[in-house]
């Protein structure tokens, strides 16, 4: 299923053959979550002050960074694989250096050196700003690491090399790390104490893109309602956000169900550019389920905040994360889930088998006792629903007239353009190119509809 925001899975991440001084060249790929691929903007940056140039092709770099995630045992087996690729590689060019970065180097450290041969350095996601010396110290001979989390480090002042192809969207995280201690989650392990990036950056990062052409801009933190910038909380960074841009959609994520106030959905309906797209992960509708995952809030409060946004925010899209099978759950939990699916009316799913994370309160407090069976049995019956759910979401809009930002060539027809509505849609504009180019906005008439996509055609620009 094509989801509202896609998560960025697997990415390429590399400009086209940016030159070098050195003559190196570095290949980034990037796995898990929007702050992975922002953080890997930031290594791209840091990498070229030190003379690297990019490649898009890990077969002929001389460095290969991996991006990690280890959010479920399945993303870290996916890097395993690539590890041996890369090992494959190395044959062939043995003066090839393979660092890994990110969520899975924080949580294994020096296990990855030390299980993969192939491994030259290991960085976590507070370690970025050191790599230009790790890569000195593997040149010089040594395997090197670096794992240490800070309480301060938000790489305010570090230009990040932007990877998209297209200079449309942009990512700026504006906190790191996470406080909320879920049972079931092993980010606040990999990503440590939570922070907040100064506000007066983040304003300075959006007037310039802004004045580079961006169209969108993603502000970014696992919890973006604890942002915190000396009193300047999120509702009102949002505003100053959404005041230095003011021809910039603004979005956001993740919303936290126990945090996110009305003060922020009161801003969202002030401003036009601040967009009215909610993820606002509900992971189970059982209270019982909800307080061993230790999420703070209960299945009614959860609807209460579903309702505050439709509110304040009439248009708007609201996505959540569900987790089945987690420790416990009985079937009369999971179909709480499917009841609050049906009562929330949501527009996307994200959905989940659980996975034990090693470490986490979940991991040694509860039994993994959900047969993998099962667990994949209700994350059909998710599926089914949330099908069901977007499709009548997206099929209430046929009809309506929608602002749809173009972002790319359509992948199925070339005569198409994809882009995403206000909201946060997928939308289709059948027959838009070539008039229509990647950052333009134009209104579009909705005629038809799927579970994931609008299809619709232009009837005017902005
Ligand atoms: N900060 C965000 C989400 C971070 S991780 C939040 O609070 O919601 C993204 C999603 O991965 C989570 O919402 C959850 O649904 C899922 N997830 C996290 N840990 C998981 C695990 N151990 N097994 C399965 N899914 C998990
Ligand atoms: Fe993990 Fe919970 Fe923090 Fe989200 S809020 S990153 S699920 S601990
Ligand atoms: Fe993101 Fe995966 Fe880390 S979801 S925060 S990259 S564990």
């Amino acid at each position: 299923m094509a989801l509202a925001h896609e998560r960025v899975f697997g990415q390429r991440a590399a400009p086209s053959a940016l030159p070098s001084s050195s003559g190196y060249k570095a290949y980034i790929e990037t796995y898990g979550c929007q702050m992975n691929f922002a953080d890997s903007e930031l290594v791209a940056g840091i990498l070229q002050t030190t003379g690297y140039g990019f490649t898009q092709y890990p077969q002929e770099a001389d460095l290969i960074l991996i991006n990690t995630c280890a959010i479920r045992e399945h993303a870290e087996e996916k890097i395993w694989q690539r590890l041996k690729y890369f090992q494959s590689l190395k044959r062939l060019r043995p003066h090839l250096i393979v660092g890994v970065l990110g969520c899975m180097a924080e949580r294994l450290k020096k296990k990855l050196l030390e299980e993969a041969a192939v491994v030259d350095l290991v960085a976590g996601p507070d370690s970025y700003r050191h790599l230009p010396q790790l890569i000195r110290q593997v040149e010089g001979g040594t395997k090197a690491i670096h794992v240490l989390l800070s309480r301060e480090e938000t790489y305010a002042d570090i230009a990040p090399l932007r990877l998209s192809p297209y200079r449309v969207s942009a990512y700026i995280s504006i906190m790191r790390g996470c406080n909320n201690m879920c049972s079931f989650c092993i980010v606040p392990f990999t990503r440590g104490r939570e922070r907040s990036r100064a506000w007066h950056t983040i304003v300075q990062e959006v007037q310039a893109l802004a004045e580079a052409g961006y169209r969108e801009i993603t502000l970014l933190g696992q919890n973006v309602d604890s942002y915190n910038d000396g009193g300047i909380r999120f509702a009102q960074l949002l505003a100053k956000v959404a005041e230095a841009a003011p021809q910039v959609w603004i979005r956001f994520a993740t919303s936290h169900p126990k945090d996110m106030g009305d003060e922020v959905l009161e801003t969202i309906a002030t401003y036009p550019n601040l967009t009215p797209y909610i993820h606002l992960p509900v992971q189970a509708g059982s209270d019982t389920v909800l307080q061993r995952m230790n999420r703070g809030y209960t299945a009614d409060w959860y609807l209460q905040r579903v309702e505050a946004i439709r509110r304040y925010l009439p248009e708007a899209v609201i996505s959540t994360d569900i987790i089945v099978g987690f420790c416990g759950e009985t079937e009369r939990d999971f179909e709480l889930t499917l009841e609050l699916m049906r009562a929330a009316q949501f527009d996307f799913v994200y959905q989940f088998m659980y996975s034990e994370r090693p470490g986490t309160l979940a991991a040694r407090r509860y039994t993994d006792d959900v047969p993998a069976q099962v667990k994949q049995e209700r994350l059909e019956r998710v599926i089914e629903l949330a099908q069901s759910l977007s499709l009548q979401a997206n099929q209430r809009q046929i009809g309506t007239q929608q602002w749809v930002l173009v972002e790319k060539p359509s992948r199925r027809n070339p005569n198409d353009m994809a882009g995403r509505s206000f909201a946060g849609r997928a939308v289709v504009v059948r027959n838009a190119a070539p008039s229509a180019q990647p950052g333009d906005i134009l209104r579009v008439q909705i005629t038809d509809a799927t579970p994931a996509t609008l299809i619709g055609y232009a009837t005017g620009h902005s």
